[in-house]
């Protein structure tokens, strides 16, 4: 009997109405319902025949965008549909992302009832003049809406993605937005703060002066807020950016953290199977466009080496309140050089981290600095020199064409 290997699904649906000003996901504004209509065709094919390459037995589904929730609630459910006929599919959580400027009642209802058991919601902010300020398409009275009507077409598992560090935001803004967004009772709430990305408008015009991130104090002020006023909220923070009520951490999320196998299918999704990640075409035209001529839409394919799998894990692992599991680490890397490990944690101040139970945690102080102690552990081999390196897949970057099948064939040998 053919073994299935157990992965979670990421799926990218790449229009949005408009750009917020910080996004530099890879979003695009320019699809009418026709290439709304030919993206979901294009998606499908490429969900069965992954299907075709092996059995995946399916264990969380994600939904991601750009703003998946532009789309019918027929079109989706014919991405659920396929993905029932293509895959061994029995997900405990799928999830969808969703503008609340572009959801009604009757599509939530078809989405609930298509099978997504979990919604996703872009909030930023409750404050309308920045929500202007970012190009966000939604009023605060929408989001109430969008979290009402979710709630009565029968979802019971809600996300709401917040920002602080918005150029202009006071304390009390932030703290209105918190507070209302408490007062809808999410089960799951994503809270980022600002980066500003390289190209965006934000970027341009912070450049030209236009606007004013808040000063560094007042942005580390709101995050101290944050923790105390969620802590009473009785939500846990699992990850550096993810709070929950108990039971309700993201599963599919998790899979990235724990570094397990995950399928991207999508326009410039990435995917982690087998050792390997893959990353399809960027733009949407180039991925249909390989997908009708019959090829595998591939822009990358990269074996990732023992010193690389290491890396992944702790890096990943330190961000979840879990931690690392070092005895699991010693067994999976057998060549770790658990002095050099120490040594580098011995390095950091000491309040940044600590060991219980085995487990290598960051405290909330360290959790702060989690970019920088990553960024260092780059420069660090925690492996013995002597660790054979696997064999070069012989695969480069390229950007703009899909792999030939030669190319990708070890990338998708069973
Ligand atoms: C793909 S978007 C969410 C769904 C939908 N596209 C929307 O915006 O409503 C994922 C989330 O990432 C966060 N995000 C995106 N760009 C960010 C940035 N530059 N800084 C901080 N958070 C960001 C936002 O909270 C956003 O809701
Ligand atoms: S709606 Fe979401 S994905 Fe689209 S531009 Fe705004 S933040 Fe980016």
């Amino acid at each position: 009997m053919i073994q299935s290997v157990k992965a979670a699904l990421y799926l990218h649906f790449p229009y949005c109405r408009s750009r917020c000003t910080y996004c530099d996901f890879n979003a695009y504004t320019d699809g009418g319902e026709l290439a709304r209509s030919q993206y979901i065709e294009a998606l499908c094919t490429d969900i069965e025949r992954t299907g075709q390459e092996r059995r995946y037995q399916i264990q969380t589904v994600f939904c991601g965008g750009g703003t998946p929730s532009l789309h019918s609630a027929a079109e989706l459910a014919r991405v659920l549909d396929t993905c029932r006929a293509s895959f061994d599919f029995r997900p405990g959580e799928v999830t969808l992302e969703a503008n609340p400027g572009t959801v009604s009642l009757e599509q939530l209802r078809g989405l609930r009832q298509a099978g997504f058991n979990r919604i996703s919601l872009g909030v930023q902010t409750f404050r309308s003049h920045l929500l202007e300020r970012l190009n966000r398409i939604h009023s605060a009275h929408e989001v109430e809406q969008a979290v009402d009507w979710a709630r009565q077409a029968g979802f019971d598992n809600l996300s709401l993605d917040l920002i602080y560090g918005l150029p202009g935001q006071t304390q009390d803004d932030w703290r209105d937005t918190l507070n209302r967004a408490l007062q809808l009772s999410p089960q799951h709430l994503s809270i980022y703060q600002l980066t500003v990305e390289p190209g965006t408008h934000l970027e341009a015009q912070l450049r030209n002066r236009e606007i004013q991130l808040p000063h560094e104090d007042a942005t580390w002020k709101m995050d101290r807020w944050v923790r105390r006023r969620l802590r009473t909220a009785g939500m846990v923070r699992y990850e550096v950016s993810n709070w929950s009520l108990p039971g309700y951490h993201a599963r599919h999320n998790m899979v990235y953290w724990k570094d397990l196998p995950y399928l991207g299918l999508g326009c410039g999704a990435t995917g982690f199977i087998n050792g390997w990640r893959v990353r399809r075409l960027l733009h949407p035209h180039a991925y249909q466009q390989a997908i009708a001529h019959g090829a595998v839409p591939l822009a990358s394919a990269e074996r990732r080496d023992s010193e690389g799998a290491l890396r992944d894990c702790l890096m990943m692992g330190l961000r979840t309140r879990r931690g690392v599991c070092l005895s699991s680490l010693g067994r999976r890397f057998p060549d770790l050089q658990q002095k050099t490990l120490e040594a580098f944690f011995q390095g950091l101040p000491a309040n940044w981290w600590f060991i219980r139970g085995n487990r290598l945690r960051l405290t909330s102080k360290g959790s702060d600095f989690v970019s920088s102690v990553c960024e260092e552990m780059m420069d660090v081999r925690l492996l013995q020199p002597a660790q054979p390196a696997l064999a070069d897949p012989g695969l480069s970057l390229t950007k703009n064409r899909a792999l030939s099948g030669a190319e990708i064939a070890p990338a998708l040998a069973p």
